[in-house]
């Protein structure tokens, strides 16, 4: 067989799958997208450790499906995790309430396996993760977008959704929530507002779903309880990640939910385990290492940050505006009003900048339309400066603005 064969299998693919993806053609020289990491930052040396100690005590469990440790992870992995949650988020649970996953992505599929059907409406943040709403667009369930604060969903806007949606004979499937760091926002939802959330929840009957993805990554390492622990009802779902504390193409992620949903979708989970290597590193070198490794993470991005919001102020003067996140790896970025971020994108990515244009992150197309999210992790310092000086000469050129830059006033051309 040659690469020129010619059998046509579109008139076997059936209705209703999504469009073909792009071909990969390599990483942008000036990537601002997704949810890449610091490449310097991963503990390379202290993974290969890991690896070599693990494998030479264990490496003949992998003979087995799942290990020695069943369909729900690799337990020492599990374990770390309950006196993680314990310590970092109040969370109390036990290993057998845990399942690892493929990426966090896997534990969102997963839930929406569960309790999601076609039809269905959910409750989440105007601004969100892409690869929620995607899946609910997929799915045909309906997003209704709650506004945002500084501090996180406005429960005023929440209380009315739900008394509107029971007025209609309708109760949510869940409300999801990025309530600690949120993804695109960077804020962190007080513990007054989880505590009524979880009122609000309860008045209704309605679970909450909460993914922690960046809950590690806070610049003075402060948060509030998950919501998971202070719910006094059971009715969270609580997902984590460690591709933003530790690298994300390891794709390791988690739930904890109570076992009368968790067992429903480890019957949904047919992959028969997830990538058992990758759980047995994580276990080895986070139990030891996790504590010292997470600040200096944070140090290094919140530098980065940094530089990015120098580089915007310089570059884009009034013409970008930004609320400082409170840990993370993306700005949210307001550019002026006649700037539409979907136009930017193709301009910017021919210069080889590749921002996340605003109607992608969020429910509300007009007011995104002239916002952009940045990811600074992966870019270095001096890429980040470039970039974005790079991004501010397109902007002029396709909207007029910034009309100066780096103090110097340039024409339209
Ligand atoms: C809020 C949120 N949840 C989940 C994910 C999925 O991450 P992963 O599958 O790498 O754990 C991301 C990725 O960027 C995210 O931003």
């Amino acid at each position: 067989m040659t690469s020129a064969a010619t059998f046509d299998f579109a008139p076997l693919l059936p209705a209703g799958l999504p469009p073909p993806a792009a071909r990969y053609t390599g990483l942008p020289r000036y990537n601002f997208t997704g949810g890449n990491n610091d490449a310097e930052q991963v503990p390379v040396a202290g993974l290969i450790a890991a690896m070599t100690a693990v494998m030479q005590r264990e490496g003949p469990t992998l003979a087995t499906y799942g290990l020695a440790s069943g369909p729900q992870g690799y337990l020492p992995l599990r374990e770390f995790l309950v006196a993680k949650l314990k310590r970092d988020a109040g969370i109390v649970c036990q290993p057998d309430e845990i399942l690892v996953t493929s990426g966090s992505l896997q534990a969102i599929d997963l839930v929406n396996g569960v309790l999601l059907t076609r039809g269905d409406t959910v409750l989440v943040e105007q601004e969100c993760y892409q690869g929620s709403l995607n899946r609910l667009t997929r799915l045909g369930v309906k997003a209704l977008g709650i506004p945002l604060d500084g501090d996180g969903m406005r429960m005023d806007a929440v209380a009315a959704a739900l008394a509107d949606l029971k007025r209609q004979g309708l109760r949510p499937k869940y409300i999801y929530t990025i309530p600690t760091v949120q993804n695109p926002t960077g804020t962190i939802m007080p513990e007054a507002r989880r505590g009524e959330l979880l009122r609000l929840a309860g008045e209704y009957g309605v679970p909450i779903f909460e993914d922690d993805c960046y809950a590690d990554l806070i610049w003075d390492h402060r948060r509030p309880p998950a919501l998971h622990a202070m719910s006094r009802e059971g009715n969270v779902i609580h997902i984590g990640s460690f591709s933003k504390s530790i690298a994300p193409a390891l794709r390791v992620g988690y739930i904890v939910a109570p076992w009368q949903v968790l067992s429903r979708m480890l019957s949904i989970k047919t992959d028969a385990g997830s990538g058992a290597l990758e759980q047995m590193v994580l276990a080895e070198y986070c139990a030891p290492h996790f504590t010292e490794h997470v600040p200096a993470l944070t140090r290094g991005l919140r530098a980065k940050l940094d530089t990015l919001m120098e580089s915007l102020n310089e570059q884009f003067g009034t013409s970008a505006e930004f609320d400082e996140p409170k840990g993370g790896i993306f700005l949210w970025v307001k550019l002026p009003d006649n700037v539409d971020t979907l136009k930017l994108y193709p301009a910017a990515a021919a210069e080889g900048v590749a921002i996340n244009p605003g109607p992608e992150w969020s429910t509300d197309k007009s007011y995104s339309k002239s916002r952009m999210r940045l990811c600074f992790a992966s870019p270095t310092h001096e890429e980040i400066r470039e970039g974005v000086a790079r991004l501010a000469e397109v902007c002029r050129r396709e909207f007029g603005v910034p009309a100066r830059s780096a103090n110097v006033t340039r024409a339209r051309a």
